[in-house]
Order: structure tokens, then sequence, then C-alpha cells
């Protein structure tokens, strides 16, 4: 069900006294339940809104928050072997319907996007990717000068698949869907089609495809290329539980992949030790399938009350498919950005060749964004 601009405010303002029995109330008590959970337990700092790093707004939900509590004990002691990894492993392959071989866990999925340059990129093996983009494979790429090749979005600024598989051949291709900072997304056929073509004429390259934003996109909008990365030895996804899952301070991600592909990644750099409570947490969060629908849901909501009042503002905002948006501001994002701190809200860095114009905005929970969205109104008008 879609909210209404003034539905998501009434919403707000009617809360947990609203006497109507709709989903739109309902709705808003869990979420209004979850800000207070999370504003008790201090997610938000120093008084100054973060709307800056794509975090969740909102954290776990009650069953991971639950499963972290009630894992809390002396137990803790005994890491060596950390009760619950394997479990964490097994489940991720179970839900994938693949082998563990194929499920590289790590603290975060950084450290993967991290070794995946140094095992597939060096001497003569180039770093493509579009920009902007999420960019810690770049800077791994620049920092042990290996060679790099950055590419234009599509007007609509989305990832050129077209462009990227003309790169070809290289080290590795790096393809995030949905799209960090963009929130664009590419639906199945058109992964389909870039990765075939990658893959026909130069199955030597790597692609890495990042689905950390994928539990936000709208339903039917994309699929994971898991299949894709099971059929092709030179084909990796990357998962995070620190977007939907609320996960982030607990560092856990994941790679999906043929075995001697996960194996290379492993072997080039460090994944971490994934410790007792976050693997715990994960375990939950992964299985609480109810639980990231309506994280979906909500975030989704609120992503259309913020995306409808910029363009009443008159900023182009494209369709976004994760926990921020990329607006259109019409100025310097770093001058936009000194105005909301002003105001003691925090919002996305630059987002090079784009920081002229655009700046992105992580989503905050529905109490934050009503507040939000006047101070951009103040800023912007
Ligand atoms: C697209 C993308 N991939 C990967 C990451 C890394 O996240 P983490 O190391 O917390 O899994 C981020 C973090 O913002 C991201 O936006």
């Amino acid at each position: 069900m879609k909210t209404t601009r003034r539905g998501f405010v009434g919403t707000l303002a009617l809360g947990a006294a609203a006497s109507a029995v709709s989903s739109a109330t309902l709705f808003g008590r869990k979420a209004q339940a979850q800000t207070v959970e999370a504003h008790k337990t201090g997610i938000y700092d120093g008084g100054v809104m973060q709307l800056n790093q794509n975090e969740s707004a909102r954290g776990p939900g009650p069953n991971t928050m639950q499963a972290i509590h009630t894992h809390t004990t002396k137990r803790v002691g005994r890491g060596y072997s950390p009760d619950h990894v394997n479990e964490l492993r097994q489940s991720l392959a179970d839900n994938y319907n693949v082998g563990t071989e194929n499920v590289q866990l790590a603290t975060g999925s950084t450290p993967l996007l991290q070794g995946s340059v140094r095992a597939f990129c060096g001497e003569g093996k180039k770093f493509v990717t579009p920009m902007p983009t999420y960019s810690t494979s770049l800077s791994t790429a620049r920092s042990l000068g290996i060679e790099t090749v950055e590419l234009d979005l599509t007007r609509g600024l989305a990832v050129d698949l077209d462009t990227l598989a003309d790169n070809a051949p290289a080290g590795m291709l790096y393809l995030c869907n949905p799209n960090n900072p963009t929130g664009t997304v590419h639906g199945p056929d058109a992964v389909e089609g870039f990765v075939r073509r990658v893959m026909r004429d130069h199955p030597d390259t790597m692609i890495h495809i990042d689905e950390a934003y994928i539990n936000y996109a709208d339903p039917g909008a994309m699929e994971t290329a898991l299949p894709l990365a099971l059929e092709f030895e030179n084909v990796f996804i990357t998962r995070s539980f620190s977007k939907a899952h609320g996960l982030a301070g607990m560092r856990i991600g994941y790679a999906l992949g043929q075995e001697q592909t996960l194996s290379a990644i492993r072997r080039a750099w460090g994944m971490g030790d994934v410790n007792m409570l976050g693997a715990v947490a994960a375990l939950t969060a992964l299985n609480d399938k109810e639980h990231i629908e309506w994280e979906r849901q909500e975030n989704a909501e609120i992503r259309d009350y913020v995306v409808g009042a910029f363009r009443e503002m008159g900023c182009e905002v494209p369709d976004s498919h994760t926990n921020h948006i990329f607006v259109n501001i019409g100025r310097p994002a770093a001058e936009f950005r000194a105005a909301c701190l002003e105001e003691k809200i925090l919002v996305g860095r630059d987002f090079p060749p784009l920081e002229q114009s655009h700046c992105r905005i992580s989503l905050g929970s529905r109490e934050e964004m009503q507040k939000a969205v006047e101070v951009f109104r103040k800023v912007l008008s």
C-alpha cells in the first residue's frame, strides 16, 4: 500500500493514539515503536541527524535484538571457535540452495571488495568502474597503483552496462546493483545480457556484482545475479548485513560464487573473524523474513514521501531502490551540506563527478525525514 504525503504525515501526527485500525496506522505504530527503541538505545549521535551513511535508521528488528540479548552471556569468553559462525554459513547456503563452499563470510563486505581487487587486478589487469558508485574497490585499486577506468553513468544516472562491457578485457568490472549513490537498478535481463556478453567475448575478465542494497529494491525491479555467479567462475556477488538487516556495527558480509573464485579472494586478503554475537544476530536477521519485508516497506514509504517532496521543490531525483536518494539540488553538494549542518542534519559526502549538482541523502526514520524535509525546503528556497 502506498502512503500519500498527507497519509504519511497524518500517520506521524496521529501516532499510537489513532483509533482507526487501518493498515497505515498499524504500520505507523510499529514504525514508531522501533524508532523509539532506536532512540532509547542510542542509535542517534550527538544531536546531529545522520543522513550520510546509508545505515538502517531503525537498526536490527526485535527478534534480532532479542537473540543478541539472549546470547550475551559468559559464553562470549569462549570465542576462538565461535559458536554460530558455521551455523550462519550453513544457513546462508540453505537460504540460497548452494553448498557452504559457495559462501564466503567476512567482517562486512568491505574485505571482500578489497580482496577481490587484490586477487583479480594488477599489472595489465585494470579495474573498471562506473562513477559515481560505491568506491571502496576503486580506492583499493588506486592504493595498489593498479590502472583504473572510471565511466560516466547514463543520462538517467544508471550504470551504463554497454559501456561497462565495452571496457573488457579487464582484470575486473564492478557493478553495484542497485547502485550507490544513485539508487538506480538493472533488471535481470539487462544484467544477464551484460554478463553473457562479457563472458562470451572476454571470458578472462572478472565481474563483481555488489548487491548490498538488494533488500530495499521494489518487488520485481531486480533479481539476484547468483545463478550467473554459480554458472561462471569469473562472476561473484557480494551482500551485506549492514543495510536492511540493520547490523552495520556487527560487521558481517558475504560473497556467493564458485568455490575457486571465493578461495582466490580469501587467499588475497584477510576476511577477518566473524564474531559469535554477530553471527547470532545475522542468523536471526537472515531468517526473519517478515521483518525484512517490513523494513523494505517502511523504507519505501519514507522514500516515496521524501522523493515526492524534492520533486515538488523542482529537484530531479532518479527512482531509488535503496535506502538513500540522489538529488539534483542544482548547487554544489558542499554548500548544501554546510547549510544542512547548520540545522544539525548531516547529508552525504561529495560524489565526483556530480558533486557540483547532486547530493546523496540517506533515509532516516519517518520522524527524522519529516523534520529533514522542512530543513531541505528552507535551505533550497
Ligand atoms: C554498495 C556497497 N557495498 C559495500 C558496502 C560495504 O558495507 P559493509 O562492509 O558494511 O558490508 C557498502 C557500504 O556502504 C555499500 O554501499
